[in-house]
């Protein structure tokens, strides 16, 4: 496959002389917590469940006002559960006005006609709902709710209203993908995102896949090609992405997305690198804390610090592995991913797990 460079995969005003290192000259996706409600509580959740709070909307006016000022191509607006935040409206309606795109990853719980065609009519980008596998019992392992999701779907499709869907890969439904994929084509979805599974709320991220079944996903996911269901794996899983499209490009896009294109505001208004990875900070505009951060400094020189196995993997130049679990589950900024398959593989000739 032929290697993509930055130049080739971003506009040029993305590349501007004053980036930082590594990074775009202004993050290309903005991840917004609109609030901490939700009316599931997913065993897999990264999210700590705590009492209801909303971000404060003059808040994430400002927000929305500096991203569109700064060319920020995408809000992508999560939670909690979007549905729940009562401005979501009101918070599309006017990123759209600003000349941003938008994306709202939803359970599908609490979504009506009216509230579906109000976020179309507000100019919704893309709405993604949460589906962790093809059957009830599959998806409930590591997500609630499954009928409702369903049901949103299919209420969608009745509107003609399009509709993606985000897939958690996981030991516990990575075997039930292909019945997924036909799945999301009965039920008239318009693409699937592969996420690599992040650590939960306690830190844990026992479900990771790993070994065999790892490879088994990354060959299903080579000899796939249907146009009428694309599959995409997310950049912060670059073992998967390694595994299927083999190395495809050195630059930006080559793994965990934290400060290099993608920055995160959570529900108490303040910036971080990524929804996963707690480092706060408060009191600053979006252009001083890409500038200067030393947080963000610190993840884009993750390639110069990486711990084992990852500092002995010949892909470390083209990979840098989910740094929430580096700090979550090895309590280690730098650590690297030591249940990488690709990685174990690669330096032992072995599968683990
Ligand atoms: C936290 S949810 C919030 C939006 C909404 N409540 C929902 O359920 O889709 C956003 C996305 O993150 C995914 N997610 C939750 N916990 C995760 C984890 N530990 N690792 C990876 N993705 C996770 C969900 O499946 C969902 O697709």
């Amino acid at each position: 496959m032929t290697v993509m460079t930055d130049a080739e995969l971003w506009p040029a005003e993305y590349l501007g002389d004053s980036r930082p290192p590594r990074s775009l000259s202004m993050p290309w996706q903005m991840n917004v917590a609109l609030t901490t409600r939700c009316p599931l509580n997913c065993p897999q959740c990264y999210v700590k469940a705590e009492e209801a709070r909303d971000i404060d909307w003059d808040v994430l006016a400002a927000f929305i006002a500096e991203a569109s000022a700064l060319k920020v191509h995408e809000l992508n607006l999560s939670g909690g559960e979007p549905l729940s935040y009562p401005r979501l409206v009101e918070a599309v309606r006017l990123a759209t006005a600003a000349g941003i795109g938008t994306a709202v990853a939803t359970s599908g719980v609490g979504l009506t006609a009216e509230l579906a065609k109000e976020l179309r009519d507000s100019g919704l980008g893309s709405l993604w709902l949460s589906l962790n596998g093809s059957r009830e019992e599959i998806h409930s392992l590591s997500r609630a709710c499954f009928r409702e999701t369903v049901a949103a779907a299919e209420l969608l499709r009745s509107l003609g209203q399009p509709f993606y869907i985000n897939w958690v890969a996981r030991r516990d439904n990575a075997g039930d993908f292909p019945a997924l994929v036909t799945k999301a084509k009965e039920l008239g979805a318009g693409g699937i995102v592969v996420l690599v599974l992040k650590p939960d709320s306690r830190h844990n991220a026992e479900a990771v896949l790993t070994g065999e079944a790892f490879f088994r996903l990354a060959a299903f996911l080579r000899g796939y090609d249907d146009p009428a269901m694309p599959i995409e794996v997310e950049s912060c899983y670059p073992a998967l992405r390694l595994a299927v499209y083999g190395k495809w490009t050195t630059g930006i896009e080559a793994g965990c997305s934290a400060g290099r294109d993608a920055v995160a505001v959570d529900v108490d208004g303040r910036l971080n690198p990524c929804p996963h990875l707690d480092y706060p900070e408060a009191g600053l505009t979006v252009r001083e804390y890409w500038q200067n951060s030393p947080v963000l400094a610190a993840l884009r020189a993750t390639e110069e610090a990486i711990g084992a196995p990852c500092n002995r993997c010949g892909h470390t130049p083209y990979c840098r592995p989910c740094r929430a679990k580096a700090v979550k589950v090895y309590g280690d900024p730098s650590a690297g991913d030591r249940q990488c398959p690709v990685a174990l593989r690669e330096l032992t000739g072995r599968l683990f797990g």
